[in-house]
């Protein structure tokens, strides 16, 4: 498939899809959600794609929101759809099997916080700013904002953010969990990739299995303690398992499939 707002770069595994509208601050319309969408799909489906980062275009922003030019065409009646819809795609990014990292490298800021609250985990550079402006907009943050930053930073300070509009800088959203490390512009990518060719080297079934155990944790249909005995299952049955243990035994370095 040809993409007409991200680039999609393979090396060794690691797929970056950078989303490419720097002009307009990478901010998401319908064309760059479905192709995000479409290149989740293909994520799952290829087997050469062992992981996944996310970035921005430019050296301003990763994503300054949703498209606000893009609302004003929109009916009345249109809100729920489009938030339902943006929704189905970060939850095929949050339940990606494959890890996704987002290396925020400048603006987060809306549907772009959102996006980096849907990876497994961020990286920010140290110019990154985040925030949840929808209520300068008389919004509210409709791509499951409201109950990811609440589960990353918790409730008082996820309220404050989003009733104030506030953005925070990189240092602060380290402080609140909400990213694991802050980088040099320079160091961003090379930083994220080096933390994936280290998961790169663990058992990949393993590292499904802890994606899908912790989202469990957060998913109100699901006993997160029910989910973790299924799954410690389902890996405990596994060849690399097998090799793992083997592996150790020997005083050697496992090699997984
Ligand atoms: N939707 C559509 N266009 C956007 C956008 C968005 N969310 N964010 C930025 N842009 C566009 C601007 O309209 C401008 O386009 P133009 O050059 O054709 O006028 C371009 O990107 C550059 O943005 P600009 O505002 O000139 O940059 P800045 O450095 O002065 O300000 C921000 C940067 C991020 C503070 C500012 O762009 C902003 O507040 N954006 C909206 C953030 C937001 O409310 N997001 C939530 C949306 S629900």
């Amino acid at each position: 498939m040809n993409y007409s707002t991200l680039l999609l770069q393979s090396e060794n595994g690691i797929l970056t899809i950078t989303i490419n509208r720097p002009d307009k601050l990478n901010a998401l319309n319908q064309t760059v959600l479905n192709e995000l969408s479409s290149a989740m799909d293909k994520v799952y489906n290829d087997v050469l794609i062992k992981a996944v980062i996310i970035t921005g275009a430019g050296e301003k922003a990763f994503v300054a929101g949703a498209d606000i030019a893009e609302f004003v065409a929109l009916k009345d009646d249109e809100g729920s759809s489009l938030s339902k819809k943006g929704q189905d795609i970060f939850s095929k990014i949050e339940n990606c099997p494959k890890p996704v990292i987002a290396a925020v490298n400048g603006f987060a800021l809306g549907g772009g916080c959102e996006l980096a609250m849907a990876c497994h985990f961020r990286l920010a550079s140290i110019n990154a700013k985040f925030g949840q402006p929808e209520v300068n907009l008389g919004l509210i943050p409709g791509y499951g904002g409201t109950q990811r930053l609440t589960m990353l930073v918790g409730k008082g300070k996820a309220m404050e953010l989003m009733m104030t509009g506030n953005m925070i800088g990189a240092d602060e959203a380290k402080t609140l969990g909400l990213v694991n490390y802050v980088e040099s512009s320079e160091n961003l990518l090379s930083k994220t990739k080096e933390i994936l060719n280290l998961i790169l080297t663990k058992s990949p079934v393993a590292v499904s299995k802890v994606i899908a155990a912790v989202n469990a944790f957060y998913d109100k249909q699901k006993n997160g303690f029910d989910e973790e005995a299924n799954l410690f299952g389902s890996v405990f049955a596994s060849d690399d398992k097998k090799e793992g243990a083997a592996a150790f035994l020997e005083k050697r370095k496992p090699v997984f499939k």
